[in-house]
């Protein structure tokens, strides 16, 4: 399946619910009410029947997201459903692993066979002003996601000026000790939160000119989908990725599209495209039917985000998709 502008899209994000238990401050508005009701949450069975669907268009790589996946108490469900439809390689989940020691070692039996973990800060106190949860569970829930076997296994960090930043050679320690992959992430201006946090917006550069003091940088490559620049930290077994929405896009390579725990199939994380697949599927429509709408909505893709619009800014909060 491509889009308009000849893009082969075989990455699907999956976004299995859009709560969370956290409320990250460049993500989840603490007073925020527009949930999705849970008569409108795609079942997993109707999840199975649409991926089944994608699998059928050229969907390779299904990653679950939230919210916080490991929230919704239909995870391991969802999971073996997606694992049953032929033409899915790989599934993988992005998590704040504040849940996960509970259950990083059925998540793996289940079929999930990469994890990406967010973590912002190794100070339990910066921790809890960035997310509003506490840093021991989610290193917890990181240790077993290395006991039971993860690898490679990816911490995502969003990097902001003034509250973060400081910490980024403690975290690069931290994940050469570990036996970690480390990717920093910019700000994006997604949701009312977003675009206040992206305040503390910093280009990567600046990151990467500062670990070039320390070690040396050469390009590496590291499984994945996503959009992450890697290199290997000279002398050492540590890959660190950068992740540059901002500084230096990577739309022109864009492989993917992301479904909401409603049923939408959203075709642009910064706009606001996007089509319902779920009412389609209540209403009884065939497979083929709801192919031909996928592909009519992959048509619809746009060409880039424009993250430096402010006009155009989306104002659903990053936690609707799971990034
Ligand atoms: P891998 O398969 O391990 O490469 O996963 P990934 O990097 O695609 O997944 P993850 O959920 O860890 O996402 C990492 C970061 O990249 C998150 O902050 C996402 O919001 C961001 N990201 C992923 N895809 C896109 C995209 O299409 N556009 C933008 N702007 N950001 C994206
Ligand atoms: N800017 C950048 N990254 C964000 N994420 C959530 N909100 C934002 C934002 N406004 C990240 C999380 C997680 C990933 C899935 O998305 O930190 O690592
Ligand atoms: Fe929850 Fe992830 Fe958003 Fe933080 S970034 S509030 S962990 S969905």
């Amino acid at each position: 399946m491509r889009d308009s502008f000849g893009r082969e899209i075989s990455y699907l994000r999956l976004s299995v619910t859009d709560r969370c238990d956290f409320r990250c401050f460049y993500c989840l508005p603490r007073d925020y009410r527009g949930f999705a009701t849970p008569e409108h949450w795609l079942s997993p069975s109707e999840i199975k029947c649409l991926i089944s669907v994608f699998a059928g268009l050229g969907i390779r790589h299904v990653r679950l997201t939230g919210g916080e996946p490991l929230v919704r108490k239909e995870l391991l469900e969802i999971t073996q459903r997606i694992g049953e439809v032929a033409g899915i390689e790989e599934i993988s989940l992005s998590t704040n692993a504040s849940r996960l020691r509970q259950q990083a070692s059925e998540l793996r039996k289940m079929g999930v066979s990469r994890l990406n973990i967010s973590l912002d800060s190794l100070d339990p106190s910066t921790f809890e002003k960035i997310t509003g949860g506490n840093l021991s569970k989610v290193l917890n829930g990181i240790q077993a996601a290395v006991d039971v076997g993860f690898h490679p296994l990816k911490l995502n960090m969003v990097v902001m000026r003034g509250i973060n930043d400081h910490e980024v050679e403690k975290m690069v320690d931290f994940c050469m000790d570990q036996g970690l992959t480390l990717r920093f992430i910019e700000t994006m201006p997604v949701g009312r939160n977003g675009i206040e946090a992206n305040r503390h917006f910093i280009p990567l550069r600046e990151i990467e000119t500062r670990l070039r003091q320390r070690y040396s940088l050469q390009p590496a490559a590291m499984r994945g989908s996503g959009p992450a620049r890697y290199f290997q930290v000279g002398g050492t077994g540590l890959v660190i990725g950068f992740i540059t929405p901002q500084s230096q896009h990577f739309c022109d390579t864009c492989n993917r599209v992301r479904l909401s725990v409603e049923g939408d199939l959203h075709l642009c994380l910064g706009k606001e495209n996007r089509i319902s697949l779920r009412d389609m599927l209540r209403e009884g429509a065939s497979g083929d039917a709801i192919a031909e709408a996928i592909i009519a909505g992959v048509r619809l893709k746009p060409e880039r985000h424009s993250f430096d619009q402010p006009e155009t800014h989306v104002l659903r909060p990053m936690s609707a998709l799971g990034g």
